[in-house]
Parts: C-alpha cells; sequence; structure tokens
C-alpha cells in the first residue's frame, strides 16, 4: 500500500527501513529510504506504521 505519495513509499518499505536501518522515527526512515516529507499529508500515517514496526525492531537487535 502506498503511504507517501510525494515519494512512492509503500508501508512495506517503511516497515524495512525500521527494521533493517535502525531508523526510530518516520523522518528517519524517509531519509533512508532516499527524501524526508514533503507535504507531510502521509506524516501521521507513517508515523504509526513506525511505532508499530519498533518493538520488531528491537527482537532482531537481541539477537
Ligand atoms: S504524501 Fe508523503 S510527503 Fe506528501
Amino acid at each position: 500500500m502506498y503511504v507517501c505519495v510525494c515519494n512512492g513509499y509503500t508501508d512495506k518499505e517503511i516497515k524495512t527501513a525500521v527494521r533493517e536501518n535502525g531508523v526510530q522515527t518516520a523522518e528517519e526512515a524517509y531519509l533512508s529510504l532516499g527524501n524526508g516529507f514533503c507535504c507531510g499529508t502521509c506524516a501521521d500515517c507513517a508515523n504509526d506504521i513506525v511505532s508499530s514496526e519498533l518493538p520488531f525492531q528491537r527482537v532482531l537487535a537481541a539477537e
């Protein structure tokens, strides 16, 4: 599902950025994918995705 129309980022890409790039915020996730926020319309949705994915990052980091 597309989350960010401006940058063409999907929920899967954002989740992967959290799990594999160690980002803590949506802004950091976006920057790791190439571009930060543009219009900001997607910020709430992107932050929700990052927040829901952070526990999995911690599990992977502990391994
Ligand atoms: S829709 Fe994501 S920055 Fe515009």
